[in-house]
């Protein structure tokens, strides 16, 4: 290896890291009844129909899938594409497949892309992968809201992609209709707008934006949408992205032939076709984020903010990886947002209302705990935004 000649960008790109797995902590704190709130996945799984379909195709398994997914993206552009066409669709393995894509397809070095921290960590993953350099134009302190002016300030000859995340991971904000505007209006025609909308069926806010729009206008505009969030299949990993037919075409060359396989094709041309039960999950989820944001906002020693997506993120008083820690003892995962940005935040995904309650609970618990023993609160004065930039 150490004779090797290694790319660069490859050996300096950050690794992600996943929230832990329900078998791991098992192990680690001995308990059966551990609940995962740590991946913003869904708590009722995927639609029965989506599990028959994915049984019947496990028997054909010894052949290729198509080597076009024509079938899948006509499915995407009748059920999710309001007047696009199957041409519109850019399908990958999870939403994570078709950021690299986009790396790759747009980023060398020399080249600039533009993230708003706090934000999903995928973004500078894959832009640095492909050795962009990254210009971060932070959030705005306390609200989380973004500042639109900056990115336009900060966009350059440079820039090939500008990321914004709607509702933001982890924060829950949006990114609403008329700064969205603004934003496409104004960028400059070598720039594509990249947004991030895995978690679109969880907003209920009036002033979510209608992404698609941009794409049917034929803007540099690219919508990601995902099968791991309200259609309960982050195991299955299917995502797509939505853009002017020339861009889908163009991204399309960084797919490997057979990218899709037959289970994913399979089950998730039936989770299209059940309406009722993603309905059903969308409701369940609206609520539980709703009782949670509500239950945290009456601790003392949490702050909270509000959410438009799947899950809540908060600030203990105490340190964050301590509360995490001891929150796993009660069986209870979380994710702790270092990777985030936000060392001294978690972010609690919506459950089963019961696991809802057993985690406020668990967390008022905690809490309890650490007051009775006298801990330090921490320092969150690092965290506050100041002149213009948050401190990671
Ligand atoms: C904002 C955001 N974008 C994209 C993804 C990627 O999702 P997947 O690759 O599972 O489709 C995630 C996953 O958590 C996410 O939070």
């Amino acid at each position: 290896m150490s004779h090797l000649h290694l790319n660069p960008n490859v050996s300096a790109s950050p690794i992600y890291v996943g929230g832990a797995s329900i078998a791991d902590i098992r192990a680690q704190v001995g308990r059966d009844d551990i609940a995962k709130l740590a991946s913003n996945e869904s708590p009722l799984g995927p639609s029965p129909k989506a599990v028959a379909a994915m049984q019947a195709a496990i028997s054909e398994l010894n052949r290729y899938p198509p080597i076009a997914d024509d079938a899948l993206r006509a499915a995407l552009a009748r059920v999710n594409g309001h007047g696009l066409s199957p041409d519109n669709f850019i399908t990958g393995n999870g939403g994570c497949d078709v950021l690299d894509m986009l790396a790759t397809s747009f980023l060398d070095s020399g080249s600039e892309a533009i993230i708003c921290r706090p934000t999903f960590p995928m973004y500078d993953i894959t832009a640095r992968r492909a050795g962009a350099g990254v210009v971060y134009v932070d959030l705005l302190a306390d609200d989380f809201l973004y500042d639109v002016e900056a990115i336009l300030s900060a966009v350059t000859e440079r820039t090939r992609l500008v990321y914004v995340c709607s509702p933001n991971n982890p924060t829950g904000s949006i990114l609403p209709a008329a700064q969205m505007d603004t934003l496409v209006e104004h960028l400059p025609p070598h720039v594509l707008l990249v947004a991030d909308e895995v978690y679109h069926h969880f907003a209920t806010h009036p002033e979510f934006s209608d992404s698609l729009e941009y794409v049917r206008q034929g803007k540099n505009v690219l919508v990601l949408h995902s099968f791991s969030k309200a259609y309960g299949l982050a195991g299955l990993r299917l995502g797509y992205g939505v853009a002017p037919v020339e861009i889908a075409q163009y991204l399309s060359r960084a797919k490997l032939p057979f990218h899709l396989n037959q289970m994913t094709l399979s089950g998730a041309l039936a989770a299209l076709d059940d309406a009722d039960y993603l309905e059903n999950t969308v409701k369940l989820v609206v609520a539980g984020r709703e009782y949670l944001h509500s239950a945290l906002a009456e601790i003392e020693d949490v702050q909270v903010w509000p959410s438009q997506a799947n899950f809540v993120l908060f600030k203990p008083a105490f340190d964050a990886a301590e509360v995490s820690a001891r929150l796993l003892q009660h069986g209870l995962i979380v994710r702790p947002m270092g990777q985030f940005y936000l060392p001294t935040h978690l972010r609690v995904s919506v459950g089963l209302p019961e696991e809802n309650e057993r985690f406020v609970t668990a967390l008022r618990d905690v809490l309890a705990g650490l007051v009775a023993e006298g801990a330090e609160k921490a320092d969150t004065a690092g965290q506050k935004k100041e002149g213009g930039a948050f401190k990671f």
